[in-house]
Parts: structure tokens; sequence; C-alpha cells
């Protein structure tokens, strides 16, 4: 974790509320390889926690009220219990856009019946907003361990994943699936992690040795993202309701196997076929990579993320010139074995799975080939798998 940051949030929360803080809290962003929109459709993904934070330093207020000031964007807010039921502050005031993400996590952890003493907080995020990268499942993550050691209660990792995901879907109002928060809070350094989002239950996986994983960023931030977002998972609902009719069983598109899915993708409006082909194919993606990287197949991995790329950009429809930009000149160069846009799309990160060998030419050409072309200039960084969410004391 960057020690500057640290040291900033010190100074900022001593300055701030007079005396130094008592605790630290972390939760990291993540990067997807593969399973891209398929964890509201009960699928498979492949994500790690990435080495890029939100840092919190906190402690218990003494009072009901909590305090937050978010150095990022020096502005500060406070509430309770009583006033986040309203969305507001203590003062009746409709609470900023970021606040909402603390202000949920507090809600749907009450909601669960468990303790959430006031705290007095500083945080700033290294995972940068609106790049795909899931700060916003880090901020509720890191406020979730902040909660989980005031409160002096325990839940599993992924048990404080399902907190979180209760804070977006039903107090931000983004109708996400696990697949952030999960990653979050339950990283593991240096390993893939592979979720069944139905079931919930996952393992660990190593990355083939040669290769790594490079996050490359477009530096276009999405807008009006959540709304399209939310439109597409309304088209894979609606695909499940017409899908019905012919396969009664379903539950969500994870139960449409392929060939099943071609003879009835006909029954669908245009649009909403386009979205379910994506999604079908792509939980068909994951469940081969599982072999591919028992088989250290690192280029039959990358040429799963190429495809996942084609059918994010020509069927699910979420990506943009840049990242399509970004895709196309990273797989022309060597050593990449694959390269797609990462998490929601409408702008943000790239990932790439690059031989180990190649990584320090490849991270070079790809950001002046990128930037000849938009004349924008990227941040291009390897990626070290992490471990998910935690709590210590400030020494
Ligand atoms: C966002 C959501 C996730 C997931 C991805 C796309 O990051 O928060 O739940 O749906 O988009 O795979």
């Amino acid at each position: 974790m960057n020690i500057n940051l640290r040291q900033n949030l010190l100074t900022a929360f001593t300055n701030r509320f007079g005396t130094p803080p008592v605790f630290f809290a972390r939760a990291p962003g993540r990067v997807n390889l593969l399973g891209e929109h398929v964890d509201y459709n009960d699928g498979f993904v492949l994500p790690a926690a990435i080495d890029r934070d939100t840092l919190i330093a906190f402690r218990k207020s003494g009072t009901a009220r909590s305090t937050l000031f978010a150095y990022d964007l020096r502005e500060e807010t406070t509430f309770d219990q009583q006033s986040v039921l309203r969305k507001q502050d203590s003062n009746g005031l409709p609470l900023s856009t970021w606040a909402r993400y603390p202000a949920g996590v507090l809600w749907a952890i009450h909601a669960a019946g468990l303790d959430t003493p006031g705290l007095e907080a500083v945080f700033a995020s290294e995972v940068p907003r609106g790049a795909g990268l899931s700060s916003s499942a880090s901020v509720e993550m890191a406020f979730g361990v902040a909660w989980e050691k005031l409160g002096a209660w325990t839940l599993l990792p992924i048990q404080l994943a399902q907190i979180g995901l209760k804070a977006e879907t039903q107090y931000v109002g983004v109708t996400c699936g696990i697949m952030d928060q999960f990653a979050s809070a339950c990283g593991v350094k240096d390993r893939l992690l592979y979720l069944d989002c139905r079931s919930l239950v996952y393992h660990t996986m190593k990355l083939p040795g040669e290769a790594v994983i490079v996050i490359a960023d477009t530096s276009v931030r999405r807008s009006l993202a959540n709304s399209a977002y939310n439109d597409r998972h309304a088209s894979c609902e609606e695909a499940v309701r017409i899908l019905k009719g012919y396969m009664p069983n379903i539950r969500t598109l994870r139960d449409v196997p392929v060939d099943q899915f071609r003879r009835y993708a006909g029954k669908l409006p245009t649009t909403v076929a386009k979205r379910a082909q994506h999604v079908v194919d792509e939980i068909a993606r994951t469940n081969q990579v599982i072999n591919l990287l028992e088989k250290n197949d690192s280029a039959g991995f990358g040429k799963l993320m190429n495809d996942c790329h084609v059918s994010l950009r020509d069927l699910y429809e979420v990506s943009c010139p840049e990242l399509d930009m970004m895709v196309t000149v990273a797989q022309s160069l060597p050593g990449c074995y694959g390269a797609r846009l990462n998490g929601a799309g409408f702008g943000g990160c790239t990932v790439n799975l690059v031989s180990r060998q190649a990584v320090k030419f490849f991270a070079f050409d790809l950001g002046n080939g990128y930037a000849k072309m938009t004349g924008k200039q990227p941040e291009v960084y390897i990626c070290h798998a992490a471990d998910g969410a935690s709590v210590e004391k400030v020494k």
C-alpha cells in the first residue's frame, strides 16, 4: 500500500479530529480476467483483487454519528442510522453521491441486525473512479471491515461482500452482481478467484507462470454508465422471461446451454437476443478457462479474452472507440496473449494477459501506440493480485 497516502491520511485525520486515528482499514479494487456481465446472470467470474486500495484512517466517534472526510474530494459528511434511512445527512440535507456508498454499507449492516457504532474517518482511494476497477466496491468493503472492527462482530468475507452488494443494489441503485464486492473482500495474494455467482462457492487459481496481468487505462471516464448498466441487466431478465415459455425450468441465463439458446434466439427481440447471446457464450467461455489454466495454456486463455472483447463490443455493446483502439494496439504487440475491456465498459481500463519476458516493451509500446492514436497518454501498469479487505492498528 502507498506509504505516502497513509501518512497523508494520518496527518489529515489528526488535523481534523485533534488526535491520531486508531485503525487503518484497506480494501482493494479488482480486475476481471474473464466472465464479464455474467455475475448478475448467476454465471462464473474470474477476477483478482488488485494492488490498489481504498484506505480509511478511523476510530469510534463515541456518539451515534459518523463523520467522514473524503480526502480526495476535500468534502465532509456526517450521518447516523436515522438520517441514512432517508438518504440524508444529520442536518437533513441529501447525501452527496460519494457519501451514499458508506451510508449504504451502514444501512445494510444495520438491516442485518449488526451494530454500527459512529465513527470518525478520513479516507482516500488509489483506485481511480469510473475506470472499471471497482472503486465503489473498494469503498464499500473498506467501510465494511471498519464497522466490523468497531462493532465487534465478524462475518465471513463473502458475507461482507453480500452486505456491500445490498448497499449498492438497494441503496445506491445500481443493479450490479456480486463480483466486485466479492473480489475486494475475498482477494488472495498472487491468485485469481474463480466464483460461481449462484452458489457463491469459489476457489483460487494460479496464473500460468510466464504470464502477467497488465492494466491499461484509456483515461476515458464512464458517463451515464449506471443507466446503461441497469438497462443491460433488464434485457437479460427480459430474455429469461421469454425463454421460459420454451424452457420452463430456467431461472437465469446461466441455465440456458449454448445449443438451446441458438434454437430459441429467434423468439427474442433483436437487441435482447444480442445481449443474451453474449451472456450465454461468456458463461461457456468461463467454463473452458479452468482446463486451460490447469494446463498453463496462456495462449488459449488469451484467445478467450479476445473473443470476450468482440462479444462485449458487438453483442453487449458496452465498449467505446478508445477501448477498442487500446485493445487493437495491444493485440498487435509481441507477447500479448489476450486483451479486452475490463469491468462494466463504457470507458475505463483494459486488461491484458502478457508474457513476462515481453511485458516491459509491451507496456511501453501500448502506451505510445495508444497516445499516437488518441492524443491521450494512458497509465499502463503490471498488476499483482492482492489480499482482500483488512484492518490493522495504527502503530
Ligand atoms: C460492474 C459490476 C459487476 C459486474 C461488472 C461487469 O463492475 O459492478 O457486478 O457486473 O460490471 O462484469
